[in-house]
């Protein structure tokens, strides 16, 4: 696939990108144009593979009519109606399916438009919470090394990625972190890694013990960390984070802006883990990636607490987006839901798993390959430093566009996260072409 073929018109300079390489991009740029099913077409009408489901928002397919005739349809009918003192028909419907999906006691839904808006949204509440009932001292965060929570000023706070202090400084006062969860050895491991699960889980005790539960609003982590290379839960992890945090009056807070909506097989990671947070955030698959939407479940105690805390007309949570519940979002959400219901979308992620699994497995035996791993269809693989950190990862991203695939990488990390249906054939392809690639760089 020649650079040509990528190009579009009109200049590329007025477009500053996120988390983009901006100069590097006008030089070579990686132009999508369309999309249907498992594929993508740059500007010259070449085709693509989609090994990453868009930005893992898009598992039920590109292009579905079910969701562009709901979005029409609600275009015509409300674009938009006032997010604050008023309400859409919508929203209420949405927020009633998604507590029949969500685990149980998980039934109160706040939305929002991002991932990183449903993040803020979700520590807002929680330390509300703990104000609310007279413990207002918890303003602490708990966070995690590698772990992504958006791009907010809390988000990446909590997060753990060290470019966000390189560039931004301090962030957030009263934050602390536990270590990841990537450990050497779980290496070339699919699923649940045996080792570490309690110790890592521990150092959430160790930040208790030196900071004292009562400073502690919240734990938040992503149930497997997607963006910063999937990393996987180690055996009893969750288990004992939640032990932890009921023992200490701490809330969990599970961001399962990746993991949510079947990419672990399940309708979220906590089903699929067997541990309940006391708030989930989702976004991405939530509208397949159509229309921006988040959402926020919260145990109804946790929302009652709050509502009871203000006077009769009195707006309980001082918080809320002009795009929160966006009525196009809802029809989206929606028309969404019900294709993953419909085609038993879920099941099918389950039942493509152990093939993907196998497939990322079985690049442990070339040379530049350090780690393999996965969980439902999320999987990754580590390429051992070329130089710098990142220029090998970047290579195979840039190469793996050339010959029609697009994947995403964390520094030297490819992640695939395949859309649901995804077929075998079409991961025998994918994973052909990665070794290629794998190969030359
Ligand atoms: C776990 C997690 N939280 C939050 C976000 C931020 O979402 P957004 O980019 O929609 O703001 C992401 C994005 O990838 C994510 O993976």
């Amino acid at each position: 696939m020649s650079q040509a073929a990528s190009r579009s018109n009109e200049p590329l300079i007025h477009h500053w990108m996120p988390f983009t390489a901006n100069k590097q991009f006008q030089e070579a740029p990686r132009i999508i144009a369309r999309a249907e099913g498992v594929h993508y077409w740059n500007t010259l009408g070449e085709q693509l593979l989609d090994g990453v489901s868009g930005l893992y928002t898009t598992p039920a397919g590109h292009g579905r009519r079910e969701i562009r005739e709901a979005v029409t349809r609600q275009l015509e009918e409300l674009d938009y109606a006032p997010a604050f003192q008023f309400g859409v028909p919508g929203s209420f419907r949405l927020a009633h399916e998604l507590a029949q999906m969500l685990p149980e006691g998980l039934n109160r839904v706040f939305f929002a438009g991002s991932g990183s808006e449903a993040v803020e949204t979700a520590l807002k509440i929680a330390i509300q919470y703990h104000r609310v009932r007279g413990q207002g001292q918890r303003q602490r965060l708990i966070g995690r090394a590698r772990g992504y929570h958006g791009v907010n000023f809390a988000g990446w706070s909590v997060g753990g990625m060290v470019k966000n202090r390189d560039a931004f400084g301090l962030g957030l006062p009263g934050v602390a972190h536990m270590r990841h969860t990537h450990i050497p050895e779980n290496r070339n491991v699919m699923g649940q890694g045996e080792h570490g699960g309690i110790d890592l889980a521990d150092d959430l005790q160790r930040l208790v013990d030196l900071h004292g539960a009562d400073t502690i609003a919240a734990c938040i982590v992503e149930p497997i960390a997607g963006s910063t290379g999937v990393l996987v839960p180690p055996k009893g992890y969750l288990e004992r984070l939640r032990a932890i945090c009921d023992k200490h009056g701490i809330l969990l807070i599970f961001d399962e802006v990746i993991c949510g909506f079947g990419r672990t097989g399940h309708a979220f990671a906590a089903d699929a883990f067997g541990v309940t947070p006391d708030i989930l955030t989702m976004a991405k698959a939530i509208t397949n990636g159509n229309i921006p939407m988040a959402a926020i479940a919260v145990r109804e105690d946790i929302q009652q607490a709050i509502l009871d805390a203000a006077g009769p007309d009195a707006v309980e949570f001082f918080h809320g987006y002009t795009y929160s519940a966006h009525p196009v979002a809802c029809a989206a959400a929606l028309a969404t839901l019900k294709l993953y219901r419909d085609e038993d979308l879920f099941a099918r992620a389950a039942a493509l798993t152990p093939k993907f699994l196998e497939r990322i497995a079985s690049l442990a035996d070339i040379p530049i390959v350090t780690d393999t791993r996965g969980y439902g269809l999320l999987g990754a693989v580590d390429l051992a430093v070329d130089g710098s950190a990142g220029k090998r990862g970047f290579a195979v991203l840039r190469r793996c566009f050339e010959q029609g695939l697009v994947i995403r990488v964390a520094g030297d990390t490819v992640v695939f996260a395949p859309l649901f249906i995804t077929t075998e054939d079409e991961l025998d392809q994918m994973f052909a072409l990665l070794r290629g690639v794998l190969k030359t760089v």
